[in-house]
């Protein structure tokens, strides 16, 4: 089940369209190009979670890219069309995928094209945060100081050139792993394809939460952000890089989380195996709770 919303001028609500029939033009620059940018979020009981923060992240991907898109009013009114008729077509649903796309639209053009997606989560993703995950490091292949010498790569941005990303998770299907954590050319630990990193270290019962410092070219997780506020409020000391592979390695417990497969821990790197912690894990998907 997919709902299609896009957002239309003449539309003010957003134009629902058939998501079985074409409705992209083969010239568009997002199709050509991969040029333009997206936003996953969840949504619960017909509600998107931390629209905020995925709407000004959308914001910063689009300055970035100096691409004009839609105002937050749009995609807002886009999305809660895509969820009422989400909802109607799926109501025995609590959840639901909300993609935010804008692409910089036909060649020629000058004008973005932007729609609003709904489906249903994949049962794997589901399955993940239970079962936990297998990962493996790969190289990135840029040092963690490029973002501030090379803002053409757009490092940071969540634009749609995601085909590296997912590579980067085919290679850990085909060498026996779940997913994968990028490293940096000067041995720094930066994010998965499509999660934030997190550790965490319970030292006489000052628990410590951490993840890799945002000035090493990662994009700023929505969910890692939203976790160490409500952290922060139960007493945790919270730490931001830089981390490198060693410290993982001798964590209490290292999870990777996004905004719909959410705190997914890790039980191995490189075929070795982690320290994993049920009750860290219980603690934070409790706080995660909160805020889905
Ligand atoms: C590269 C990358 N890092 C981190 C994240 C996690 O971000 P969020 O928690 O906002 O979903 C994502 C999400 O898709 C991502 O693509």
């Amino acid at each position: 089940m997919t709902v299609l919303v896009f957002l239309d001028p003449a539309h003010d609500d957003g134009r629902i369209v058939d998501a079985s029939q074409p409705q992209l033009m083969a010239t568009d620059l997002g199709a050509t190009r991969g040029d333009g940018l997206f936003e996953s979020l969840l949504a619960v009981d017909g509600a998107p979670r931390k629209l905020e923060a995925h709407l000004s992240r959308l914001a910063a991907s689009a300055a970035a890219l100096e691409l004009t898109v839609p105002d937050a009013g749009a995609w807002r009114r886009a999305i809660s069309t895509g969820l009422r008729e989400f909802t109607a077509a799926e109501p025995d649903r609590s959840s639901a995928v909300v993609k935010l796309l804008a692409t910089r639209g036909v060649e020629g053009a000058d004008q973005a094209t932007a729609w609003v997606q709904v489906n249903p989560v994949p049962a794997a993703t589901l399955a993940q945060r239970e079962a936990g995950l297998r990962v493996l490091f790969l190289e990135r292949g840029y040092d963690s100081t490029v973002a501030q010498r090379a803002p053409w790569l757009l490092m940071g941005a969540k634009t749609l050139s995601y085909a590296v990303n997912m590579a980067a998770v085919r290679h850990a299907k085909a060498h026996g792993a779940d997913d994968v954590i990028f490293t940096s050319s000067d041995g720094k630990v930066l994010e998965g394809p499509t999660s934030t990193v997190l550790l965490a270290h319970d030292r006489d019962g000052q628990k410590t939460l951490m993840t890799p410092q945002l000035e090493s070219g990662i994009l700023a997780g929505t969910s890692q952000s939203a976790l160490f506020a409500a952290a922060k409020e139960q007493g945790w000391e919270l730490g931001y890089g830089p981390l490198e592979p060693h410290h993982l390695h001798e964590a209490d417990a290292v999870w990777l989380i996004s905004s719909i497969r959410l705190l997914a821990p890790v039980i191995s790197l490189d075929g070795q195996e982690l320290r994993t912690s049920a009750t860290l894990t219980a603690e934070l998907t409790e706080l995660v709770d909160r805020f889905v």
